[in-house]
Formats: C-alpha cells, structure tokens, sequence
C-alpha cells in the first residue's frame, strides 16, 4: 500500500450536484482522477485514503456502472463497502426516506452514495445525515460523477475541454446526465449544443446558455464531440414520440449522421444503451466511440471524488 498522502483542498462536505462547484473544484476532481486513472492501471491498486471508513451504496434505482463503480472506488480506497438493496430493505414496508437515512446514520458511516428517482431527494437525506453523501442521480435533476466522468474522458481524449463543440442528443428533457454535463462543460468552456424532437427539449433551456435544434444534420455541423442519451422510459408520463422505428431515423446516431460533425468527432453514451434505438451498434462499438472509456474513467472519477471528500468525514 502506498504511504498516506496529504488531503486536498476540496471545500465542500457532499457532492450533490455540479451546480455549486467552481471551475477550480471541477479541475481539482479531474486532476485527482487523472491520477486514479494511474493508480487503477497499476498491479497494486490500493490506498489507504479510506482505511476504516465505511462506506454504504444506497441505490433506490437500478444501476450497472455507478453502483459496480462506486463500490471498486471504495475498496481501491481502502474502505468497508456495504451495498444496501433496497429491493429487500424496509423501504418495501413503507419506510420513509428519511427514517431510512436516519437509521443509517445511527451505524456511523462515513460515506453514503446515494440514487433515488426524485429530484432533490439526495440533498434532503444529506440533510438528515452527519457523515458526507454524493448523488449518484436523482431523478431527472443531476448526475455530478457521470458529468465529471465525461469531462474527463474528453479531456484525455482531446487534451482540453475549451473551446470543443459537444452536441448532447435525445431525450435531454428526462436526462440528469444532460443538466449535470450542460453545467459542467460549459464551465469549462466547451460550446454544449441540445439536439432533440420538440417534446424532449425542456422549455427555457436555451436559457442555461445551449444552442437547441431540432434536426441532427444541423446540430451535428462542426461537432467535436456527440453525446448520445437514452429514451428514458421510466420517467416518461405520456407519448413523447411516435415510434422507436421514427425516432431512430431522425435521431438515432447511424453512420450517415455521424458524418454531419466533424471527421474525427468523438461519440459517448452514458449508457445503459438502446441499441437500434438512440444509437447504431456499428457506430457505438466503431473507431470513434469512447463508450468503454468512459467506463473506465468512472472508476477515476468516483476515486477522485471520494478522496476529495475524505478530508470532510467524520472525525477527519
Ligand atoms: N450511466 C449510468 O448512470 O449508468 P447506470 O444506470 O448503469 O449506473
């Protein structure tokens, strides 16, 4: 194990969104993942920023990559991991949010990472908490580690985040992962792009400072990078396009609109996919997708984040 390094600067005790981070927190959290990503190639992946902390995942919705993520995060970290299920937790008896949170924290964690369906939920149960808590997405408000995952990945890619054209396409109106990265990469000077149908374009989000189209062949013109969302079904209430069939052939990513943006333009996709439905499996699986690195920089992120937040924990 490596020897125990000095605590950053980072100035806040949860991370419950992007919004409230500075330009400086955003880079600090990058740049500490940019050395995870190192730590997390090496043979001997632990460090002992997190021995004898516990740290529990508290997932409310399904979750392939940030649950699996945050937990490998943790263990790298040195941390006790527990992964609560809530499928046969108390809440299926009809225990409230809060109760839940307060019968946690009477187990003294040191870190809880939570999702659950409703917007604000995180941020009223860090509130009932006295160890730190991070939004691992609520509802359809944000996403913060799969924004930073992201910026990291073009990061590495491009070697800047200033100055790119990242168009972020589909169903933006349902997506936690647009707002969090809208707020993000336009900190960090990219020029966000929103590219949807009609109904799946938020009323006044042009006012978070985004170009909006509505056709890909013009949205997609001069893009560096193309950020691909999935039709998010279980937060729809009501018909928001025709058919998959119609919605894949003006907006689902094929070949033939990926050559709208820029020869080499990068495509991601937070995923889970919907293949055939946002995205052409030969486009997510070609030479221009990061889909996997992005995977991988979860990892990193979540690290970083965690390291980030040791210095808050209780009894730091
Ligand atoms: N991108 C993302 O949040 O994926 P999971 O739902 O699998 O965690």
């Amino acid at each position: 194990m490596s020897a125990p390094q000095p605590l950053p600067a980072f100035p806040h005790r949860h991370l419950l969104g992007i919004e409230g981070l500075s330009r400086l927190d955003m880079q600090l959290l990058l740049d500490m993942a940019d050395e995870a990503v190192e730590v997390s190639r090496q043979v001997e992946k632990k460090k002992t920023t997190l021995r004898g902390r516990t740290q529990v995942n508290l997932f409310f919705e399904p979750s392939t990559r940030t649950q699996s993520s945050f937990e490998i995060a943790g263990k790298r970290l040195g941390a006790d991991v527990m992964n609560m299920s809530v499928g046969s937790s108390s809440v299926k008896k009809g225990e409230t949010l809060i109760d839940t949170a307060i019968t946690l924290n009477a187990m003294r964690p040191d870190i809880i990472i939570v999702r659950h369906h409703q917007a604000g939920a995180v941020k009223l149960l860090a509130q009932k908490v006295e160890c730190s808590v991070v939004n691992a997405g609520d509802g359809a408000h944000e996403h913060p580690t799969q924004a930073l995952l992201d910026a990291l990945t073009i990061r590495r890619r491009r070697g800047r985040i200033e100055g790119l054209v990242v168009a972020i396409c589909g169903d933006i109106l349902h997506s936690r992962v647009a707002r969090s990265n809208i707020i993000l990469l336009q900190a960090l000077g990219a020029r966000v792009r929103c590219i949807g149908p009609s109904t799946l374009l938020p009323a006044g989000i042009a006012g978070l400072g985004v170009e909006v189209f509505t056709s890909m062949r013009e949205g997609l013109a001069g893009a560096d990078i193309i950020m691909m969302l999935r039709l998010q079904r279980e937060r729809m209430n009501g018909s928001f396009v025709p058919s998959v069939k119609e919605y894949f052939r003006f907006f689902g990513l094929d070949e033939e609109k990926l050559s709208y943006a820029k020869p080499d333009a990068l495509v991601m996709h937070p995923g889970p996919m919907n293949r055939g439905v946002e995205i052409a499996s030969d486009v997510a699986d070609g030479a221009q997708s990061l889909i996997r690195e992005q995977v991988e920089m979860g990892v990193a992120v979540r690290m970083a984040v965690l390291e980030a937040l040791a210095r808050h924990l209780p009894n730091s």
